[in-house]
């Protein structure tokens, strides 16, 4: 294998960021489904606007930011969901194939790792709940340089701490902007494409798409 280092994005990569709200969705209501569409949205969107302003404030903080505004915005969505849907942000199932990929990775004697956008607390708890704290060798929260993805910093936390070049580290993302962002650093990164979105990006593209992360152990 090429690769040594084998870094993962978390949020819709590991964790499915839409399992919070299909645990209550007949509490949130009708919508809940978009609810959950606009609060990925705009977390996601607050992280760049957030870093182009140099104003940042912890992942965290944006998320719960994130669910008031779906929250009101979706006219038969019921507020008082807001707490259960936090907490179950905290505890996000992660997608069936993760535990497995992650162990076979390990058995073959891979450095396994997380860079997110999460705060250190969010990240530490999901991943416990998920039970795959023995199977990662760090997890890389951006909060410890004070920007989110896309900015260089953050794939920068990475190469620092192995002392290693950006194309020797096998970047995972379901996200395309993080493929994006991944790739302009150096990264050699793999595009979790889980629900079949078109390319975008032209310029700054992984060296393979896979639609789970079985395809790392081809
Ligand atoms: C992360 C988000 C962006 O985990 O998915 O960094």
């Amino acid at each position: 294998m090429a690769c040594s280092a084998f870094v993962f994005d978390a949020y819709g990569t590991l964790f499915d960021v839409h399992s919070a709200v299909a645990r209550h969705a007949g509490l949130v209501g009708p919508s809940a489904a978009r609810v959950s569409e606009i609060w990925r949205l705009k977390q996601l969107e607050y992280s760049w606007t957030r870093s182009g302003m140099n104003r940042y404030r912890d992942f965290w903080a944006l998320t719960g930011e994130a669910l008031d505004f779906a929250l009101t915005v979706v006219p038969d969505a019921n507020p008082s969901a807001r707490d259960k849907l936090l907490a179950a942000y905290e505890t996000l199932d992660c997608f069936a194939e993760v535990p497995g990929v992650l162990r076979r990775l390990k058995d073959r004697g891979a450095k396994l790792a997380i860079l997110s956008n999460g705060s250190p607390g969010m990240l530490r708890s999901a991943v416990d709940s998920a039970g795959i704290g023995e199977l990662l060798d760090d997890i890389f929260s951006v909060d410890d340089v004070g920007v989110f993805k896309t900015s260089p910093k953050t794939y920068a936390m990475v190469t620092g701490a192995y002392n290693i070049a950006p194309g020797e580290i096998s970047f995972q993302s379901s996200n395309r902007w993080d493929v994006a962002g991944a790739t302009a650093f150096g990264f050699d990164c793999r595009w979790i494409n889980r629900t079949g979105q078109p390319d975008e990006y032209g310029d700054l593209r992984p060296v393979a798409m896979f639609k789970d992360l079985n395809g790392l152990l081809d």
